[in-house]
């Protein structure tokens, strides 16, 4: 098939048959979407293919803005994700404890992939008979989408907007530590102390237990529903997680931390950046921009998050420093049409719901970022030199407030107690002191590469590779065919230290057994056996212990008087010694060598009659043990 592609393409003589590729976006967050979609707009604008697109998404936009593209509305996520207690507002997004977070989480995104599934729209194209070459799925609570790819019988290329985490890692079989790699979830950088490893380690076993137990079996439940009827033998949808081709990594070394990643996991932060020549402000903007005597302000906290939906005595400390600072403007993102009343918005703020967040902040005249440090818009501060005030509001967006701040480009104002002093102090600082915006410039260098290594060339090309080696199987780590137990070496582990306890054990083993032997023939000698009738029957045992020390004391006058009385027995106790052991009846003829003791089984002590008549024993004996 690629191969047939591959002679058609290079007959035609440089007509490219491009692939048709399926992309689905369920992430209600925007930021998920703008992100996919620039890497959608630099595949179909490539000139490695002439490809088409297909975008699944809450967010599309319908009247399609980028040609070879075409995308499909679904609607209802938005409002399960808050049904199902999700928020986009910062209070309730902070009130939230971890847990409540996670598991809310869970439920949220397997609802909206069933939500996505049963869509019109959906199951109109999956019946229509419409082939496609390649999946690309924003894979973040998602897994059952996976099924679209068995389907098609197609290979899958994951993104992830919010850089990687256990689960992608999972997928993929890429090595990761949870004295290394901070949960996503926690508000730790890379270098934790022991308490913080300790919380780490405790995360990353819990979001992997609900990963197997909770989130696997649900997503399980939706998969099933939805592509049972299509397709006739359906395998686990585990077993798809385990399939993938490649991932593409919204995070940098130089941003986040150095780290290992597969060959098919590859880090593409900054994908999502416009050229500068192809960014335009509207000009009625320029004009507001440019009048400001000391230069503007952009504040924005994020694309999700609402500044209109902040409690107001927050807003009136923002408003109140905005129009303290009248040498600037404000730039305000603010998503209602109406101003509050009680609210008055000073001369120098403009609100808008949606800014070209790019332009602003690359314009010459903005000064600095009033974040809450999503990782687009760091990144879109970092391609504009713009020093970032940080206000976080979720955990990732504290730790990377902190890296930023490390870099010496950032300050932070704690979210919870906005202040007028902090806010006022740390824009003075930002703009004032160009330390910060030197710092910014070195952190733009490091991370922002000008050639056509940038990473979206880099996912372009890797896609390519996709696409035409069928799915790049030779780049999956093997370490997706073992189970937890081999993966961890866990069976390993057990099998040496069942090879270690044997080899501890046989020294152990031969000591007792040595002991135990010598112990038995000591106390043979000094406490024999049966000491009751020993008494009386000593000689019986002394019979065994011939020649290897003093009979029983109270056992030689017994001897004595036995002795004789053998004696007369001798010619039939002679013939049966020789038998048994003849060396010690022909050596000793006077010692009597006795029978060989008829191994006294515990309870069959031979009477004392024995050595009345011995011999009548002893032919009874030889008669049963005939
Ligand atoms: C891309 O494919 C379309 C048909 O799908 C074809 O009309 C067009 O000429 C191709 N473009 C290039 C540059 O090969
Ligand atoms: C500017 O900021 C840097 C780093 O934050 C600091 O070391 C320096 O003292 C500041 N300069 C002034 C004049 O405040
Ligand atoms: C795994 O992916 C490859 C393409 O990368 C595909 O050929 C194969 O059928 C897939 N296996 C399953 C079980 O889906």
């Amino acid at each position: 098939m690629h191969l047939l592609r591959l002679l058609l393409a290079s007959l035609l003589g440089g007509f490219a048959l491009g692939a048709n590729i399926l992309a689905v976006f369920p992430s209600v967050w925007k930021s998920h979407y703008l992100f996919g979609r620039s890497l959608l707009q630099e595949l179909v604008e490539s000139r490695s293919g002439n490809h088409s697109v297909t975008l699944i998404s809450p967010h599309a936009v319908e009247d399609a803005e980028i040609p070879r593209i075409r995308e499909l509305r679904i609607e209802g996520l938005r409002e399960n994700w808050l049904d199902m207690g999700m928020s986009f507002q910062a209070e309730e997004m902070r009130s939230q404890s971890v847990m409540e977070r996670f598991t809310r989480l869970i439920y949220a995104g397997t609802t909206n992939v069933d939500i996505l599934l049963s869509d019109g729209q959906v199951r109109k194209l999956l019946t229509s008979g419409e082939k496609f070459d390649l999946l690309i799925v924003d894979l973040f609570l998602s897994d059952a989408l996976l099924g679209l790819a068995f389907y098609y019988g197609i290979p899958t290329v994951a993104i992830s907007p919010t850089g990687a985490n256990s689960w992608l890692n999972n997928m993929f079989g890429n090595p990761q530590s949870s004295s290394l790699d901070p949960s996503n979830f926690l508000p730790f950088t890379e270098r934790m102390n022991t308490k913080q490893r300790i919380v780490n380690s405790l995360m990353s076993t819990f979001e992997r237990l609900t990963y197997n137990f909770f989130h696997l079996i649900s997503q399980q439940s939706v998969y099933t529903n939805h592509f049972e009827l299509l397709v006739k033998e359906l395998p686990l949808y585990r077993d798809l997680t385990k399939n993938l081709s490649l991932a593409l990594i919204n995070s940098h070394p130089g941003l986040h931390y150095p780290r290992a990643y597969l060959p098919n996991m590859v880090e593409v932060g900054g994908l999502h950046l416009t050229p500068k020549n192809e960014l335009q402000l509207p000009n009625h903007l320029v004009s507001f921009m440019e009048t400001a005597t000391s230069g503007v302000i952009y504040f924005s906290l994020g694309a999700d998050v609402q500044t209109a939906q902040l409690p107001p005595e927050k807003l009136s400390i923002l408003l109140d420093v905005f129009g303290h600072l009248t040498e600037f403007h404000f730039l305000l993102k603010w998503e209602t049409e109406e101003f509050p009343a009680e609210l008055t918005l000073p001369e120098n703020v403009m609100i808008a719901d949606w800014w070209p967040q790019q332009a602003i902040l690359r314009h010459q005249q903005v000064k600095m970022f009033i974040s809450s440090c999503g990782q687009l818009s760091v990144w879109e501060s970092v391609a504009g030199q713009k020093p970032i005030l940080a206000i976080p509001i979720l955990a990732e967006q504290e730790v990377m407030a902190q890296r930023l701040m490390q870099h010496g480009v950032s300050l932070t104002v704690n979210y919870d107690v906005i202040a007028y002093d902090a806010l006022l102090h740390g824009i003075r600082q930002l703009t004032l002191n160009t330390s910060y915006v030197e710092k910014m410039v070195q952190l733009n260098e490091r991370l922002i590469s000008k050639d056509s290594a940038g990473p979206a060339n880099k996912a372009v090309r890797k896609i390519q590779l996709i696409l035409d080696s069928g799915g790049a199987d030779f780049l999956k780590s093997h370490a997706n065919t073992l189970n937890f137990w081999r993966a961890e070496g866990v069976d390993v582990l057990l099998i040496i230290a069942l090879g270690f306890c044997g080899i501890l054990a046989i020294p152990f083993l031969a000591i007792c057994c040595i002991l135990r032997k010598s112990y038995y023939s000591q106390a043979a000698q000094e406490h024999p056996p049966y000491r009751t009738n020993l008494k009386v029957v000593g000689r019986v045992h002394s019979y065994g212990e011939q020649g290897s020390g003093k009979p029983p004391k109270g056992a030689e006058s017994l001897r004595r008087t036995r002795s004789a009385q053998s004696l007369s027995n001798r010619s039939s106790t002679s013939s049966m010694s020789s038998t048994t052991s003849p060396s010690s009846a022909s050596t000793t003829p006077l010692d009597l060598t006795p029978p060989p003791p008829p191994i006294p089984l515990l309870g069959q002590v031979p009477p004392l009659q024995l050595y009345v008549n011995q011999q009548r024993l002893y032919s009874s004996e030889r008669k049963t043990s005939r």
